[in-house]
């Protein structure tokens, strides 16, 4: 079996162990500041991953948000970038709306992304330039929708910063209106499936984005930072996302400011 059926097979595995194990009692710790959570369910379902991944190819190297992988530098080889629960905190407070992310890369480029939205059982799955789909059906290609006609997506918590809110509202203003579901991965699923036009985050992780990106870039969305800068696989970044169109109106509203870049690095995980 191939790395990308692979793939399709674990993340409904962790899925289903997810499930399982959140009808049992959870630890739930707090990690950056007292908002920024996580539980035994995190943990537990990134060692299930990094085991079976090593066990199935043992020269595969895995990056995770939970602590696998820290020691990478380097974008040599396969590398399976994996965030077990995107959306800790829908897990915690609504037991639903959060996903298992993963992105796959074969020296440094992209291989295959998959998002498990594992209360709804949806796997959404694309191999790089073979198409994006969500379990079986073909997902259709971006439409380029204005940010005016447009559903856009955003975390409130960064945006409602001081030092960043200016440029952000002025693009939410001019947007039909604004949503925030809590999972950056089932944002860019949902991006996905034309449901919202675009996505903007000040700071997000590879393992938040990887898998959401090379799904959307099969559909024709284009995502960046908010520079217009290809993202990063080791680093976290500012994350736009969007038809070409959208996107394109987005950054315009950056491109004299210069100064978020200072804040990015000073924001906390939430
Ligand atoms: C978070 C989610 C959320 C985003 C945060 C991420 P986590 O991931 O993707 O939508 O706004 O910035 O940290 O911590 O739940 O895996
Ligand atoms: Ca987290
Ligand atoms: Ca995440
Ligand atoms: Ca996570």
């Amino acid at each position: 079996m191939d790395i990308y059926n692979f793939g399709k097979e674990l993340i409904v595995e962790a899925g289903k162990f997810i499930e399982t194990r959140m009808t049992h009692e959870f630890q739930v710790d707090s990690k950056s500041n007292p908002n920024d959570l996580v539980t035994d369910v995190d943990k537990e379902t990134e060692q299930l991953l990094y085991t079976r991944i090593l066990e199935r190819f043992p020269d595969h190297r895995i990056i995770g948000e939970e602590g696998h992988g820290e020691d990478i530098n380097d974008t040599k080889g396969v590398i399976w970038i994996v965030d077990p629960i995107d959306g800790t905190l829908n897990f915690v407070h609504q037991g639903e709306n959060f996903a298992i992310s993963i992105g796959v890369f074969i020296d440094g480029e992209p291989y295959c992304g998959l998002i498990y939205d594992c209360m709804k059982r949806d796997l959404y799955h694309a191999k790089y330039r073979n198409g994006a789909f969500v379990n079986e059906q073909a997902l259709k290609p971006a439409e380029n929708i204005p940010l005016n006609q447009s559903l856009i997506a955003i975390n409130p918590k960064r945006i409602l910063s001081d030092a960043t809110r200016s440029p952000f509202f002025e693009i939410m203003a001019k947007s039909r209106s604004v949503r925030s579901y809590g999972s950056a991965a089932l944002e860019f699923a949902m991006l996905a499936k034309g449901q919202i036009s675009a996505l903007m985050f000040l700071k997000l992780y590879p393992w938040d984005y990887t898998g959401g990106v090379i799904i959307t870039g099969e559909l024709g969305y284009k995502t960046t930072d908010i520079y217009g800068d290809e993202l990063p696989l080791l680093s976290s970044a500012s994350v736009i996302s969007g038809n070409p169109k959208i996107h394109g109106e987005i950054i315009e509203h950056f491109k004299d400011d210069k100064t978020l870049h200072e804040f990015h690095d000073a924001f906390h995980d939430l």
